[in-house]
């Protein structure tokens, strides 16, 4: 039995199908449907409202406002909520309320600036016998005759968005834009070059030509046209139409969605789709495969000789779900709404002046697996990274360093083309300004400058934590500025010796400054150092030193071995601010140290980290490095020892009373007992009548390392027994026995770092080797350290003892 259906339904369900059909046809029979736009027609930008949709709808031509500052005329997705621009004409150029689009009688295509009444042609067809306008379902503007043959269209001038159905052609550019929301020509570029490859360039922005060449499709002499195809690909084709290569793909269906492939400002061309069913999400969707973003990771793509990278100067690219960009520790972005600008940093860059070194000022951050190939202008290996560390903070131009398996590569400002990913396996020390405390006055005098940087650096060492280093440094420097500017010229309130920062105190001066030479900090065999503060620099504390020598030395030579001393100058000394010179009085004044002495840390209340002590040592032995090896005259220091060991803020060891020795050498030479220095410090040779060479330093820096290492003083009157009395005897014998554990009893972190105590062990003992051509040279001494050189098994020192006692 038949099922009849009555005739009116069969009507009904037959309009059904073909509105379906249409529904599934949208780019051939209903594009071709399209509503004229006749000559002489314009359109005034006013709001977002004013524009010529396509027949359909989806797409629009007209004026969008972009934020508040001013109109685009533009194309656009015209049926979802984000109006989705995918073609402007004045992107550089936004117009003002007010301005015009005009189809004028001749044809042409015109822009009427409102603002300065000025018209750009867009479209010159005069002539060309344009019969009207229209926007096509497809999204391309159009300019025709009255054969509907088109004589102008947007498809054929992209600005950074292709649409199915468009082709690129030989010689057409996309532009990527500068931010998500600003249009104007951006750092990307997209290209079908006439040579027929297709490429991807960075720009010399804010220039439009071509740079780098980050992704090439390698068809140079076949390539003809990127084709857009409705169906999902967009492929590059050869001249007799045969697919090359396919550029992106997408499988999305070409009925329920909206399509586009656009450059993004951040460099990668991106095929979207967004869901054309009402209840859809409303955003645009994209990575639906690998196929539909190139480059896969522009991160690692562009690394360019000339130009900042894909995140820009200073800046780090990190590809997670997309790429995005981010600034190192310390920096921030140029411009929070356009990160591709790079990054500053947010404190001013260490000075490069040669007489205050800031090295003290900085410190690192470290950043995992982060590197900025091609940024570097020294590299070393094999090195440590102690070592890699404190190259680049000596090093004023050293912004970072990176360090991996023995490799230092030292890398200033700009940084290009930096990363972040976990495959490069590099440690990034990003070197910053300590609590960003600085007093550099931007058009001061020079002079003043270097006062300034002077008291700076009292400051941030006397004050412990950051802030209160902020107000003190921020009071010293509203102060002393308001000081000058009040005299109206700069006061000189010391006499400075020229080419060096030591000033000349008058005895009178100094006595003040000390109350009278009041407070004591120590005492030594030549000289008493007692605290102070110089009332003319803001109360600044020092150290100083009162020598009790009645030599009359010639004022010429008292001066000439100050500038040897004055000229020091290093992380691991304390720094010599100034001397007085008058009558009698021989007079040096140090910057105060904050921690004491190394004597007082080592033996006091609280037991040291072993990792702080091992700083120490470090420490130390490169400031006697330098004193030996590495200043312009080379100086013995004679009395190494806990006591002449200070400690800045940041616990970090500086030799005190440098240079004394030779201060004092003719002194010395007449002295009664013959021996600088201090019992159970002092070098064999000493009392042998032989050459006084480094190497007694050394001697004495091996009798601190054993104290250190131990947290024992090298003699114990009251120890529980005999063998344990002499450090070094007791020492060498738990070495050789192998029982190290009694040496550091309740000391569990340094017996977790056994390794290391045991090799520091092993080098105390080769320093304290009576014969001096057996002790190590301070820069062996240094190297062996940081473990760089390898410590061989020392002999038996033994006979040190006979001396000691
Ligand atoms: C037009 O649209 C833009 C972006 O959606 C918006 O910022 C602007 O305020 C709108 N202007 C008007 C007049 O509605
Ligand atoms: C648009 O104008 C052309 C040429 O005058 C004409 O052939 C076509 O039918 C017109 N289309 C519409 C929809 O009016
Ligand atoms: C867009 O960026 C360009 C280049 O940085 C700038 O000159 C222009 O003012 C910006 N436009 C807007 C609307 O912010
Ligand atoms: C391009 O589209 C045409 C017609 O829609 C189709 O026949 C052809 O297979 C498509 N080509 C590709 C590469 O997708
Ligand atoms: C089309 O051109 C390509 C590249 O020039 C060539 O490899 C291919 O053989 C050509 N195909 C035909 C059918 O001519
Ligand atoms: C696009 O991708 C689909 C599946 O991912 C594949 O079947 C098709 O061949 C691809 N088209 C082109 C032109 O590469
Ligand atoms: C819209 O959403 C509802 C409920 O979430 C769902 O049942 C319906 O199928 C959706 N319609 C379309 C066209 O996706
Ligand atoms: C540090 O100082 C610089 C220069 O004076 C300044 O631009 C920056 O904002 C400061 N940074 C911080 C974190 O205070």
């Amino acid at each position: 039995m038949a099922f009849v259906l009555p005739y009116p339904l069969y009507l009904l369900l037959l309009l059904l199908l073909l509105l379906l059909l249409l529904q599934l046809l949208p780019f051939s029979a209903v594009a071709q449907t399209y509503k004229n736009i006749s000559l002489g027609s314009s359109l005034t930008a006013l709001d977002n409202n004013s524009f010529w949709a396509s027949p359909s709808g989806e797409f629009a031509f007209g004026f969008q406002e972009v934020g508040s500052n001013g109109f685009l005329l533009a194309i656009w997705f015209n049926k979802i909520a984000e109006r989705t621009i995918v073609w402007s004409a004045n992107a550089n150029n936004l117009l003002q309320k007010g301005s015009k689009v005009v189809l004028n009688a001749d044809g042409q295509l015109l822009l009427n600036d409102a603002a300065t009444s000025k018209q750009l042609l867009l479209a010159d067809s005069a002539g060309m016998e344009v019969a009207y306008a229209a926007m096509l379902d497809t999204g391309n503007f159009v300019l025709a005759n009255r054969n509907s043959r088109y004589l102008w269209e947007s498809f054929t001038r992209p600005t950074n968005t292709l649409l199915p159905t468009q082709t690129l052609n030989q010689g057409t550019i996309l532009f990527a834009p500068t931010t998500a929301t600003n249009y104007s020509k951006g750092r990307f570029m997209f290209t079908l070059q006439a040579d027929g490859n297709l490429l991807l360039y960075t720009t010399h922005y804010p220039w439009d030509s071509a740079n780098f060449a980050y992704w090439s499709s390698q068809t140079e002499g076949i390539g003809y046209q990127v084709i857009f195809n409705q169906t999902g690909a967009i492929y590059l084709a050869s001249k007799n139409g045969s697919i090359l290569t396919t550029v992106l793909n997408n499988t999305a269906s070409t009925t329920g969605f909206y399509h586009r492939a656009t450059l993004d400002y951040d460099g990668v061309l991106r095929y979207y789709v967004y869901p054309k069913s009402t209840n859809s999400s409303g955003v645009w969707l994209k990575a639906w495969s690998t196929l539909s973003i190139i480059p896969s990771n522009i991160c690692v793509s562009i690394s360019q000789d000339k130009g900042g990278g894909a995140c820009g100067f200073n800046g780090l690219c990190q590809h997670d779900q997309g790429p995005s960009c981010q600034c190192p520790v310390g920096y921030s972005f140029i411009d929070p709404n356009d990160e591709l600008r790079g990054c500053k940093q947010n404190f001013v860059q260490q000075s490069c002046d040669g007489t205050s070194p800031e090295t003290d000022l900085f410190y690192f951050e470290e950043m995992q697996n982060t590197a900025w190939p091609q940024s570097d202008y020294e590299k070393f290996t094999p090195v440590t990274e102690d070592w890699c560390r404190q190259t680049c903070l000596a090093d004023c131009f050293c912004a970072v360093a990176n360090f991996r398996n023995g490799d230092c590569w030292i890398k200033s400002i700009p940084l290009r083309n930096g990363r972040i990913d976990p495959s490069n396996g590099a440690k990034a020390l990003i070197k910053i300004r300590r609590g960003n405390s600085t007093l550099k006055p931007e058009h001061a005098h020079s002079r003043r400058k270097n006062r300034s940087t002077l008291i700076l650096v009292g400051s941030v060492l006397l004050s412990s934590s950051g802030f209160l280093n902020f107000l003190l440094v921020l009071i010293t420097y509203m102060v002393v500025s308001g000081f000058y500017f009040k005299k109206g010229k700069v006061v000189q309130p010391y006499s400075v010796i020229p080419g060096m920062n030591l000033i000349c105190f008058t005895y009178e001066e100094l006595n003040k400054a000390t109350n009278g030479f009041k407070e004591e900090l120590g005492r030594g065999a030549f000289a008493t150092v007692f605290r102070g503060d110089l009332e003319s620099d803001n109360g600044r504390s020092v150290a100083v030193k009162r020598l009790n020598t009645t030599v009359k030395e010639s004022e010429l030579e008292f001066k000439a071995e100050l500038s040897a001393i004055g000229r020091t100058n290093h992380r691991n000394l304390v720094q010599l601010i100034g001397f007085c010179n008058e009558g009698e009085h021989r007079i040096l004044v140090y910057e105060f140290m904050s921690n004491g002495s190394l004597a007082s840390f080592l033996f006091g209340e609280s037991r040291p980290s072993w990792h702080q002590r091992r700083q120490i040592a470090l420490g130390t032995a490169r400031g006697l490095l330098y004193l030996h090896e590495e200043c312009s005259s080379q100086i013995i220091h004679c009395d190494i020892k806990p006591q002449n060991v200070l400690l800045d803020d940041s616990f970090i060891a500086r030799i005190s009373d440098f240079g004394l020795a030779k201060l004092l050498k003719t002194d010395q030479t007449r002295t009664t007992t013959g021996i600088r220095g201090t019992k159970g410090y002092v070098a064999p040779e000493w009392f042998k009548n032989m050459p006084i060479t480094t190497k007694v330093d050394v001697y004495s820096y091996g009798i601190l390392l054993l104290e250190i290492i131990c947290l024992r003083k090298y003699f114990e009157a009251e120890a529980e027994d005999e063998d344990q009395m002499i450090l070094a005897d007791w020492a060498y014998d738990c070495y050789v026995e192998k029982k190290l554990h009694l040496l550091f009893d309740n000391d569990d972190e340094a017996v977790h770092d056994i390794k290391n105590l045991e090799k520091y062990l092993m080098i105390a003992f080769w320093c304290i080797q009576e014969d001096p051509s057996l002790r190590p040279t301070t820069k062996k001494l240094t190297l062996m350290l940081e473990g760089t050189v390898e410590v061989s098994i020392p002999p038996d020192p033994s006979s040190f003892t006979s001396s000691i006692l």
